[in-house]
């Protein structure tokens, strides 16, 4: 059954050489790439986690990487001209939201602030209206690592029929419009929450990707045999069975799923190392270097 896994560690590892090397260039020709996450002050274990294994990247390919954090008493206008003063700051060649962001605060005002060419998560609409275009320049890097997922595995696309679970600007939409793209040219249904018989479009998958946000809700039945799947949700679900109390799960029933499916991305060690490592690609890309 191994086989049929797929391993994002190893394609995460590859594209970090990769972007070593650009980095090293880089920083030859006097540029320090460099990347911020702008957050509010808020204790969030989760983030700090999540943030760490970033900072672990980010120093393995020599990207300095820093949080600024915003305090919460400052609300959004604070967090616009935190925005502002990164945006003007020629040493930061990358910047990145904590996502979601927090209630009350506007979107489209805070996506709409990002410095359109420090904005490696594509979320200006300058650069989601690019990705719609077909010509992306800073694209979501989840939905970009599922693409270089694929391509790493030698899963061509053409005349294929892809199902996305899900149609959140992070992940769903702009997946849709990369799969859609002449050259990759799959067949792409996108579902929803208002989507009426999910299970019939999920069976019509030769690729299924899930980006619902549920634990563990997609299952076996809905994968058509042979079909590859792509697994996009993280979630930390109870398990007394291990000593930390918990354990992380995907969007799908794993061992159902892998037991139809012709190859499957694991939860953890999938789509989470590669978008990472697509992460770090954008900041080189961004600081001038990438290929
Ligand atoms: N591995 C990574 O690097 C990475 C990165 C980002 C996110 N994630 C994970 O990916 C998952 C999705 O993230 P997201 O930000 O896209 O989530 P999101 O913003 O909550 O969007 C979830 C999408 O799923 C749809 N949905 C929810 N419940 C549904 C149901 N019962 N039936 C059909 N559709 C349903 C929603 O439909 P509506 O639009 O109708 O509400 C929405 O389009 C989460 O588990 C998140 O943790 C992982």
């Amino acid at each position: 059954m191994d086989g049929k896994r797929i391993d994002g560690k190893a394609i995460a590892k590859r594209i970090e050489e990769e972007v070593a090397s650009d980095v090293a260039r880089l920083r030859a020709a006097g540029t320090e790439p460099r990347l911020v996450s702008l957050a509010l002050d808020e204790e969030d274990p989760s983030f700090a986690s999540y943030l760490r294994a970033r900072e672990a990247a980010c120093r393995r390919v020599a990207i300095r990487s820093d949080v600024e954090t915003v305090p919460s008493a400052s609300g959004e206008r604070g967090f616009l001209e935190a925005l502002d003063r990164l945006g003007a700051d020629a040493s930061v060649h990358a910047i990145l939201l904590k996502l979601p962001l927090p209630a009350g605060f506007s979107e489209e005002r805070i996506f709409s602030r990002i410095e359109p060419e420090k904005d490696v998560e594509g979320h200006h609409p300058l650069n989601a209206g690019l990705l719609a275009l077909g010509r992306p320049r800073f694209a979501p890097c989840t939905a970009l690592a599922v693409l270089e997922i694929l391509a790493a595995e030698g899963i061509a696309l053409a005349g294929k029929h892809a199902v996305i679970l899900g149609r959140s600007r992070v992940v769903g939409a702009p997946l849709a419009a990369l799969l859609l793209r002449k050259g990759t040219d799959a067949t792409v249904t996108v579902c929803h929450s208002r989507t009426g018989d999910l299970a019939r479009f999920a069976r019509q998958a030769d690729l299924l990707v899930a980006a619902v946000g549920r634990p563990e809700f997609v299952p076996g039945d809905w994968v058509r045999p042979g079909a590859v799947v792509v697994d996009v949700g993280t979630h930390s679900v109870p398990d007394p069975s291990s000593a930390k109390g918990w354990r992380l799960a995907g969007d799908v029933r794993f061992d159902e799923a892998e037991a139809a499916c012709s190859r499957i991305t694991p939860v953890p060690g999938g789509v989470g190392p590669v978008t990472t490592a697509v992460l770090l690609r954008a900041t080189a890309r961004a600081a001038g270097g990438a290929r």
